[in-house]
């Protein structure tokens, strides 16, 4: 594993910034012999120097096949830790160890242990925005692009425990038929979004399909015309004959729905009174200074105890098993 030592590390960080940071970026990542992985809710100039983009049980396949030494997670911090524990041997590296989410702080592992208790005869689904501690309780981990597919694999006989989004949670019920017993937790970014702003726009562009992330609260997904994960968005956009798109998820998403689609339109439903709070304040965090800066320095390094990550990693592997 690569390292550096504290007094290299100091050093390092007060390098200055260079002026052309693609290149001494693209420099540092061969050096380390890095991969770069970001969401598409990054910024746009993380993704344009990303080696793969892509949503989050993509990323997780990826973190998991890669032959890198060091994983640079251009997301949020249970991405990264879902990364290191799939990849205990590597390095990884968060640019901004603050980018949390709030789904996954609505979610403390010892009240989720207290929720499991009260619930001793369910199967415990947790959508992988959680930490290790509330994973490492789970039998089954899921993202949004494959939650529907899990669940309706699990035994019919069964209950089902699902946590930490009641949005997404509530979508899965209605797609599988199954019924969940939901932690209530959301995300700050998809129940933002404004309904008001949305029929507006859909005046402006009667043509325009509505596409939704599942994240986002129920009266919203019943005015979409397509329901999925970031991914699975950006496939719609590609496959239909529409020209014109109103998103319901952040506006990350629409550089690489720009970028691959030049011909089409993609309009950002913003939130509510017009805030900009549709952009998660979590990854925005990310920036490209700070991603050279942890190439540099391979700080800050996501640390994990062996034994939370090995119950952490159990769900996690029956996922990547169980996803077509
Ligand atoms: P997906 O990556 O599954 O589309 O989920 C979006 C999200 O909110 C990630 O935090
Ligand atoms: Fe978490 Fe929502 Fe941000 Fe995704 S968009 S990282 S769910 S706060």
């Amino acid at each position: 594993m690569p390292s550096t030592t504290g007094l290299e590390s100091a050093m390092a960080a007060d390098r200055p910034v260079p002026s052309d940071l693609p290149a001494a970026i693209e420099a540092l990542r061969r050096e380390r012999n890095a991969v770069i992985l970001a969401h598409y809710y990054q910024e746009a100039d993380i993704q344009d120097i990303a080696d793969f983009i892509g949503d989050s049980l993509e990323l997780s396949r990826k973190a998991a096949s890669t032959e890198a030494e060091v994983i640079v997670f251009c997301g949020v911090h249970f991405m990264a830790e879902t990364a290191k524990i799939l990849n205990p041997d590597k390095t990884v590296v968060l640019p901004d160890l603050e980018a949390g989410c709030s789904l996954a702080d609505a979610c403390p592992g010892d009240a989720f242990a207290r929720f499991r208790a009260e619930h001793p005869d369910h199967i415990v689904v947790s959508y992988i925005n959680c930490s290790a501690a509330v994973k490492a309780q789970s039998d089954l981990i899921c993202t949004s692009s494959n939650a529907v597919d899990l669940v309706r694999q699990l035994p019919a006989d069964r209950p089902i425990l699902f946590a930490p989004d009641r949005n997404l949670g509530r979508w899965v019920e209605r797609q599988s038929g199954r019924s969940l017993t939901l932690w209530p937790g959301s995300c700050i970014v998809h129940e933002t979004f404004s309904e008001q702003a949305l029929l507006e726009l859909k005046l402006e562009h009667p043509d325009a399909e509505v596409i939704a992330h599942p994240e986002c609260e129920q009266h919203l997904l019943d005015l979409a015309d397509f329901i999925g994960s970031t991914s699975k968005l950006l496939q719609h956009a590609e496959t239909s004959d529409c020209e014109s798109f109103l998103v319901l998820t952040e506006p990350g998403i629409l550089h690489q729905m720009r970028r691959r689609l030049p011909g089409k339109h993609f309009f950002a439903v913003p939130g509510l009174d017009g805030c900009s709070c549709n952009a998660c304040p979590y990854m925005r965090l990310n920036t490209l200074e700070k991603v050279w800066r942890c190439l540099l320095t391979l700080t800050p390094a996501i640390e994990l105890d062996e034994s939370l990550r090995l119950q952490a990693l159990a769900p996690i592997e029956r996922m990547l098993a169980m996803s077509r």
